[in-house]
């Protein structure tokens, strides 16, 4: 599974929150963020806290490649793995190259469609 195999819940922001609207959402504003937790469940079914996955829409010109995003990696105990332009920026620069497949989608994939709820 793409984010490690993990359970996840996205959430947006406010600003974001156009997000709900899925593919048809359209570009994101500037200060959009997008956060999706993860846990896992191991074999003898305990659950395991996974890393916070967060994508911040930043003003034009801050990362040409990342679509203006900013991708931060924050660990279970709380510290920063690393982020876009930020500390250990390099540690992130995976998450702009797989988000960049979706760049027609403005960088966002969504929940696979196997896994929507309609309402
Ligand atoms: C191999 C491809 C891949 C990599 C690498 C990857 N992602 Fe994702 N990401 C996805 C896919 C596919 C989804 C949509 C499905 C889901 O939510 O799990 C997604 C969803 C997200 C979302 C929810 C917004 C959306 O796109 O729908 C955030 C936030 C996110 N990823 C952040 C990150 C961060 C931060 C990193 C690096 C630490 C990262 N991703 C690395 C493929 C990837």
């Amino acid at each position: 599974m793409t984010h490690g195999n993990h359970y996840l819940n996205n959430y947006a922001n406010d600003t974001a929150s156009a997000y709900r609207n899925l593919e048809d959402a359209g570009k994101k504003p500037v200060g959009s963020v997008i956060a999706k937790d993860s846990f896992s469940v191991t074999q003898s079914k305990a659950i395991v806290l996974g890393p916070l996955f967060i994508m911040e829409k930043m003003p034009s010109g801050f990362n040409y490649v990342s679509g203006d995003w900013k991708y931060t990696l924050i660990q279970p105990d709380g510290t920063v793995f690393g982020e876009t332009r930020g500390a250990n920026a390099e540690r992130v620069e995976y998450c702009i190259a797989c988000h960049l497949a979706a760049s027609q989608k403005n960088h966002l994939y969504f929940i696979p469609e196997d896994y929507r709820i309609t309402h």
